[in-house]
Order: structure tokens, then C-alpha cells, then sequence
């Protein structure tokens, strides 16, 4: 995940994230079963990893700056060390947004489609997705979950977690003009040392069971709050999408 920071910072104004948790705990083992832990390669071939989350039998749905080659999904995990329970799946087709900007960052979700149907038990399940017209408001309290490294820099096996207030979209947009409050969601209390870190990319912001938002990025400094896709916002690239990666 380090070399992932290092890597984006000298490529993005902004720092995507890897997929860290700061400051929260661990998960109740497999009490979110629709996490996804992704495993690629980027353009340097530097090995990556990202969150995701299950959305249908076969679609993994995380972040478009999770692109990368030799995809690998796990699902059923808890500490990702141990293979017990998990599905390791090919990703057979990667869709990100057509308009995704890996400048702005803008239309940062993707669609995984999974070489084959993952098998649906106690500790993988699919989450619910929003409808077009939730809208998610801030002072909403909800949770991010992801295996992105700790405060003192290392990387945990178990999965963590932690609660997020959405914020009132100004406060991203004074940190940066590229903030866009009806496609992305602000989240991150800025007097709360809690939150993402790198490696976190991809996973669901989830509000009252429903995945509302994907980690997508932060500013720097890293203080909160942080940039989510806003997942209501893309319901009809969600539908036309699906229906092509549908297509045998
Ligand atoms: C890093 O922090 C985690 C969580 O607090 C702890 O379990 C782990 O032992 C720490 N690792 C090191 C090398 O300090
Ligand atoms: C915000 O995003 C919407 C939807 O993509 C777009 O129509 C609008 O022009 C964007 N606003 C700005 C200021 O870029």
C-alpha cells in the first residue's frame, strides 16, 4: 500500500487511496459479508490491492482508479491471510466509467465481472444499492470498511472499520473546485481524526444497509473529509452497464 501512496502522489493532485483504515476497529468477523478485497497490478506492474463490494452473483463493484491488470477477487474474508471460506475469483471483464478522469477523479466507479457466479452463503452475501432519487444528507452517520494500512503504517490481516458523518458538500469544495456534490459525497467529521487511508479504495460507504459511496480520494493534507463517489448519481451507467457485462 506504500508504494502505492508514493506512486500516486507523484502522478494525481490528489491522493487516491489504497485502502486503509485509520483509527477504527476491527470488524465483527464476516458481519459484512459483501466485502470484496481486490488484488492487481497497475501500469508498472507494482502489485496493488483495493476494496470492492459484491452487488450481484458475478459483479464486483469499486472504484475506477482500481483498474489495473491480472485482477483477483477474494470474497468471504475476514483476516486476508487465511484462505478458510474465501472465493478467489478471476475478474473475467473490468468496466470503469467511460468518462472516469483520473486527473479529477470524477466518475470514479467501475464494475468487476467475475469468471464465474460466486457461490452465496453466510459470509458472502450481495449488498443493496440505492435508488436513483436517495439522497444521501449530511450529518448521516455511516460505515467504511477496508483492509488499508493502520496509523503506525503497517497493513492489518483483519478487516476494519469505522463510522463517518457526511459532511455538507462546501467543505469539499473549498478544498478543491474539482468537488462535484451531485456525483460525489463529502464524508469525514475534519475535528475527527478517524478515517480512510490508502488501500481503502474502492470499499462501500454503507448507510443503513445500503452502499452509498466508494472511497475514492483525499485531499492533502489527509486530513478529513474525503471524497466518495456518490453511487445514486450512476444508477443508469449501473443499469446499462450491467446489461452489457450480462451479454455472454
Ligand atoms: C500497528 O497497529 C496495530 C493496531 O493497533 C497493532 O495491532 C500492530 O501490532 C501494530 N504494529 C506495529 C509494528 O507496531
Ligand atoms: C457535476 O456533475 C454533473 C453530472 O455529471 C454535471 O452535469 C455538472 O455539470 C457537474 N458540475 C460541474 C460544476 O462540473
Amino acid at each position: 500500500m506504500f508504494l502505492l501512496l508514493v506512486f500516486l502522489v507523484a502522478v494525481l493532485p490528489v491522493n487516491t487511496e489504497g485502502g486503509k483504515i485509520i483509527w477504527g476497529t476491527e470488524s465483527k468477523p464476516h458481519s459484512r459479508p459483501y466485502m470484496a478485497y481486490i488484488h492487481f497490478y497497475d501500469s508498472k506492474l507494482v502489485p496493488r490491492s483495493c476494496g470492492g463490494f459484491l452487488v450481484g452473483e458475478d459483479i464486483v463493484m469499486t472504484a475506477a482508479h482500481c483498474y489495473g491488470s491480472r485482477m483477483i477477487v477474494t470474497l468471504g474474508a475476514h483476516n486476508i491471510q487465511e484462505r478458510k471460506n474465501t472465493q478467489v475469483i478471476h475478474v473475467y471483464e473490468a468496466k470503469p466509467h467511460e468518462d472516469f478522469n483520473s486527473e479529477t477523479l470524477v466518475n470514479d466507479i467501475m464494475l468487476l465481472k467475475l469468471e464465474h457466479k460466486a457461490q452465496l452463503n453466510s459470509v458472502v452475501k450481495t449488498i443493496a444499492l440505492p435508488k436513483s432519487h436517495d439522497w444521501v444528507k449530511p450529518g448521516q452517520v455511516c460505515t467504511v470498511a477496508g483492509w488499508g494500512i493502520l496509523p503506525n503504517c503497517t497493513s492489518p490481516n483483519a478487516l476494519q472499520e469505522v463510522k463517518q458523518e457526511v459532511q455538507n458538500g462546501q467543505k469539499c469544495y473549498a478544498r478543491s473546485k474539482n468537488y462535484n456534490d451531485s456525483i460525489q459525497l463529502c464524508v469525514g467529521n475534519p475535528n475527527d481524526r478517524k478515517s480512510t487511508s490508502e488501500g481503502d479504495s474502492g470499499g462501500p460507504l454503507v448507510c443503513d444497509g445500503v452502499a452509498q459511496g466508494i472511497v475514492s480520494f483525499r485531499f492533502c493534507p489527509y486530513t478529513p473529509p474525503r471524497v466518495f463517489t456518490r453511487i445514486s448519481s450512476f444508477i443508469l451507467w449501473l443499469q446499462k452497464s450491467m446489461k452489457q457485462l450480462q451479454q455472454p
